[in-house]
């Protein structure tokens, strides 16, 4: 579905001035079309994310039998095929670029007793699924894989067992994959996490009807739990703007002095808002507004004014509210004043790409000053823009490509990415959108 890959280029800009429409967020509309299709009655979804990872769980949820589509007005509705009502899927699962897709659907179907064949780009089938599949495993699901990666099989238990499981490393997706497998065990199944990932799958699973409790434990650790062998109900949803794609209007505003932009209905979860946090300790001069509810997660309108930055260090624990935006950070980093620390990155290594190499890479060819040391990275700026000027690899990966294209707007010399097609995955007219706000991107 990827469309063929182009180069392009993002020459230095003036200030920015706009009102800017976001994309809506990912995590939350792919949850959105997974409960609206495992449901019994109608879904209807405002806001959904179009990019192509959303598509992806679009197309896996009608292959598995729930009816979607899209009406004039552009809300999604979706006709639930129930839990039980999935039938197994004709043609193998393709996730695309999509590991959200593909960890939460595999949980998912770990409980159906049929057999799933998932498979994904060259990026998603890198990605390592041992992650899932031993807890999965311990539920009775059964998988044929290489190496624990994609293309693999599933099939789920014919008595799907509940568990409680420790999460061996912070992520939401982990979790997700339990406790959707766990909606058809039998029982109770509980996640521990020592950290708070993201918690968009407790408020969505509660929202349609399914029975979850989350227990407090020592030392900031929770316990979610959820019974299994219940109905869900459909409902409407309303997604609001994705936090990490405002991330990248949001930085391109900082580093263009005489900046002033306006981010309207934005996430505001604190779980994953670490980024707004971090840089306001940066300097950044951001501003919440109209600060709302919508649909089960907190909103609001940031505006945003070009802004001197300073380094800062950047704690561990903060990582999973923010585990999508340091690339972008590291490029406000790089023309901030001083050095930036940003602590406890390894699951970097293991995303689209390995964003730890590639940001490092990619700011030493930009000439600035970058280390790796274990799993920190430190980025020392002199209080302006790096030069510049370099040919930045993508890898196939949609946050890199974007945090480069921001950081070319800042830089005397052009920055060029080898491939902007996989910004498509979650930002649908990043350019367009971006080039309205000032900015000047164009194909190379
Ligand atoms: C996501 C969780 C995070 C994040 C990803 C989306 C989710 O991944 O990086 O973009 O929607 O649950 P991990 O669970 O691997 O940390």
């Amino acid at each position: 579905m990827t469309s063929s890959s182009h180069s392009l280029i993002s020459r230095r800009s003036g200030a920015l001035k706009s009102a800017l429409v976001l994309p809506g967020d990912k995590s939350i509309s792919h949850r959105a079309v997974m409960l609206g299709g495992i449901a019994e009655g109608d879904t209807v979804i405002e806001g959904l994310l179009e990019g192509e990872d959303v598509l992806h769980t679009v197309a896996a949820l009608q292959a598995l039998g729930a009816k979607i589509h899209k009406d004039e007005k552009g809300s999604w509705h979706i006709k639930g095929a129930g839990l039980e009502g999935l039938g197994q899927p004709k043609q193998t699962l393709d996730m695309g670029n999509s590991g959200t897709s593909a960890r939460l659907l595999i949980g998912l179907l770990s409980s159906r007793p049929f057999t799933s064949a998932f498979t994904g780009d060259a990026s998603l089938c890198k990605r390592p699924m041992e992650r899932i599949i031993t807890p999965l495993t311990q539920m009775g699901a059964q998988f044929v894989s290489e190496k624990d990666r994609l293309p693999l099989k599933v099939t789920g238990g014919s008595n799907p067992q509940s568990i409680t499981y420790t999460l061996p490393v912070a992520s939401a997706q982990v979790k997700s994959a339990i406790l959707l497998a766990g909606l058809g065990a039998s029982g109770v199944t509980t996640v521990i996490e020592a950290v708070p990932t993201r918690d968009h799958s407790e408020h969505m699973l509660r929202a349609f009807g399914v029975k979850l409790t989350i227990e407090k434990q020592s030392g900031g650790a929770e316990a979610i739990s959820v019974s299994g062998q219940v109905r869900l109900r459909g409902r409407k949803v309303t997604v609001p703007a994705d936090p990490s794609s405002a991330a990248f209007p949001l930085v391109a505003a900082l580093l263009r002095p005489g900046s002033h932009i306006t981010l309207g209905g934005v996430g505001l979860n604190p779980r994953r808002a670490g980024l707004i946090e971090t840089l306001c300790e940066m300097g950044a001069r951001i501003t919440i507004h109209n600060q709302r509810e919508e649909g089960g997660e907190p909103v609001g309108d940031l505006t945003v004014d070009g802004s001197e930055l300073k380094g800062i260090t950047v704690p561990a624990v903060r990582a999973p509210s923010m585990i999508d935006e340091y690339p972008v950070l590291a490029m406000a980093a790089a023309c901030a004043q001083g050095t930036t620390r940003m602590c406890g990155l390894g699951e970097l290594r293991v995303k689209e790409s390995d964003r730890l190499t590639l940001v490092a890479e990619g700011l030493k060819d930009c000439g600035a000053d970058v280390e790796i040391e274990g799993d920190d990275l430190i980025v020392t700026g002199a209080g302006e823009p790096p030069p510049g000027g370099a040919q930045i690899v993508t890898a196939m990966d949609h946050r890199i490509a974007m945090s480069f294209l921001v950081l070319g707007a800042a830089t005397a010399e052009p920055i060029k990415i080898d491939d902007g097609s996989f910004i498509a995955t979650s930002f649908p007219g990043f350019v367009e959108t971006m080039n309205r706000a000032g900015m000047r991107i164009e194909l190379a």
